[in-house]
């Protein structure tokens, strides 16, 4: 089986990161993790990824007077990676269209909220602001407008009385560690396919249950 050459692009503690080195351990996973990059040169993430064994990168942003400069090394560390592939994991830097067009396709993200709900940053906050009752993850292909992209997959958790966002964060990003391993296998195994600007999936669902909160 050839796997596909996957990137991990991070700024942060790379919890995320290390859910999908882990996955790509199993002998039958679909893709290798042969790049995390950082823009961030002091990302705890980054350590973490060394740890493991994988090549690392840092390419920092204050370092390049324009986002297409930025970009450009990213790419040409990409390159120099044979990279094929790009999961956004905890990346807070915002891509140009031109970045985004060039790897149309071929990179997606995970966020900390159901889509199209709390599109942008403190989901968690929002969410409890809200009153919604279900809350979750998503995992979707990165389109040039924020979080808009087509959705691979997505994981609910309740909202229960007395969350408090660092409560409901902890039980959000617990779900971000089994979706975004099992999104990457259904992209890269072919299970699921972009077409038309949605995603199509090869096999069939069990439509029988609910997701219901309170339970
Ligand atoms: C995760 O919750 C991820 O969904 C979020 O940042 C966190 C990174 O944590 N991403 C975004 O908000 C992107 N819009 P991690 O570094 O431990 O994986």
């Amino acid at each position: 089986m050839a796997r596909c050459r996957v990137a991990i692009l991070i700024s942060g503690r790379g919890s995320n990161m290390v859910s999908l080195i882990e996955a790509a351990r199993a002998p039958d996973f679909p893709a290798e993790i042969a790049l995390v990059l950082s823009n961030r040169p002091d990302a705890a993430g980054l350590e973490r990824a060394k740890a493991a064994g994988i090549a690392t990168c840092v390419i920092d942003h204050k370092a390049h007077s324009t986002r297409e400069d930025f970009e450009q090394a990213m790419d040409a560390a990409l390159a120099e990676h044979a990279i094929a592939f790009i999961c956004l994991a905890g990346f807070m830097r915002v891509l140009t269209d031109g970045f985004v067009e060039r790897w149309a396709g071929r990179m997606v993200n995970v966020h900390p909220s159901l889509l199209p709900l709390f599109r942008g940053t403190q989901t968690h906050r929002r969410a409890l602001e809200e009153g919604v009752l279900v809350h979750g993850c998503t995992v979707h292909f990165v389109v040039p407008e924020l979080d808009a992209g087509p959705i691979i997959a997505q994981a609910a958790v309740p909202v229960v009385p007395g969350d408090t966002e660092e409560r409901l964060a902890a039980r959000v990003i617990v779900q971000e560690h089994k979706l975004y391993p099992q999104a990457l296998r259904m992209i890269c195994d072919g299970t699921a396919r972009l077409e038309n600007g949605r995603v199509a999936f090869s096999r069939g669902w069990d439509a029988s249950g609910a997701l219901r909160s309170p339970g």
